[in-house]
């Protein structure tokens, strides 16, 4: 399930001075394996000074033959830095087929018809999904209605803007796009800051007709998605109907624990892939960072409770969860837990990652 594929890389795109796309060709025998659901995203691994780094970068553009993934440059960020210094056309990645749940649910067509009215809100890079997503709306679905929050520092740092604005004049009616810049002056004070407390609600009332939404989708910081939820649900938007992913340092907001490998007393079995390996637990430490560590293949991506990429089932023991932004509460009730957020409670459990 978890296999890598050699990708070739057939154009590396500047969107920005800070961020630049790559895309993939898809030779014809993994052009199953490989159809994308908008808002997907791939993860893609390499060598970089002996060692293997993996990341992963949201899905912007699908065809039969390609895939594109938009790559935002982070100062410290191993990957994204080796991206911009070093890859260039003719590369060979090593990528995983799409993965994630934060996306279309393109398989249920009768929602997918039932649903009109979508409200997307970015962050920088979170833009990503975000633009495959409504670009799949407004060209397969002639009864969408889209407002679309775009936060940014500043018009340069916008990604994308092209395609945008592009989206923006050929479904003139059904598609609005209001963008927030955070260090260029606006005719409006809320337009020109960072969102935070209040501003989210005000944001909303301003722009955003909730009553009748069908489905958010909220991409970025933690504090930007947390905010935006909570107001969402404030003027009466069902969770379920709130999709999250989360990028930035996804841990930054999140409650972090100190690990200490002594003492370790718990015992915990994983089972993946059909595999079953029995770890040990350092104090303070999480289902997914032991499974790591074991060297166990389980899925993960943003490690900060949202996305739900690392879902598994407890099948014996029990776990309590720092954060749960990703499961839903009958999800919890059958036994599921965020491996990335949850802490073993009993002396040993047993979690399953395959169901
Ligand atoms: S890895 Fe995203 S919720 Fe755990």
């Amino acid at each position: 399930m978890y296999v890598y594929h050699a990708l070739k890389v057939v154009e590396v795109l500047p969107e920005t001075d800070e961020a630049v796309t790559l895309k993939f060709d898809i030779p014809k025998k993994l052009s199953n394996q490989f159809k994308a659901i908008p808002g997907q995203h791939l993860k893609l691994k390499t060598h970089i000074a002996d060692k293997v780094v993996e990341r992963f970068y949201s899905i912007c553009q699908m065809g039969d033959d390609y895939l594109r993934v938009g790559i935002k440059s982070v100062p410290e960020g191993v990957f994204s830095q080796h991206v911009f210094h070093t890859i260039k056309v003719g590369d060979v990645l090593e990528v995983m087929a799409p993965q994630g749940d934060f996306c279309l649910p393109v398989e249920n067509v009768e929602s997918m018809q039932q649903a009109t009215q979508y409200l997307f809100v970015a962050a920088g890079s979170g833009v990503t999904p975000i633009l495959a997503m409504m670009t799949y709306l407004l060209e397969n679905n002639e009864h969408t209605q889209i407002d679309f929050v775009y936060i940014n520092a500043k018009r340069q740092s916008i990604m994308f803007f092209e395609q945008l604005e592009a989206l923006k004049n050929r479904y003139m009616d059904r598609l609005s796009i209001v963008h927030v810049l955070t260090r260029e002056p606006r005719d409006l004070d809320i337009l020109s800051v960072r969102p935070e407390g209040e501003r989210f609600e005000q944001l909303l009332s301003a722009f955003v007709d909730t009553e009748k939404l069908d489905h958010t989708y909220l991409c970025g910081p933690l504090p930007i998605i947390e905010g935006f939820r909570a107001a969402l649900i404030e003027k009466g938007i069902d969770k379920k109907n709130i999709h999250l992913e989360l990028f930035g340092t996804p841990t930054s907001q999140t409650v972090r624990r100190p690990v200490t490998h002594s003492n370790s007393d718990k015992q915990i079995t994983i089972i993946s892939g059909g595999r079953k390996q029995i770890i040990g637990l350092a104090k303070g430490q999480s289902i997914l960072d032991a499974a790591i560590e074991a060297g166990t293949n389980v899925p993960f991506a943003c490690k900060g409770g949202v996305c739900a990429t690392c879902k598994a089932k407890m099948i014996n023991g029990s776990a309590t969860m720092d954060v749960n932004y990703g499961l839903e509460d009958y999800e919890v009730d059958l036994g599921y837990v965020l491996t990335c957020q949850a802490h073993v409670q009993t002396e040993t459990a047993v979690v399953d990652f395959d169901v």
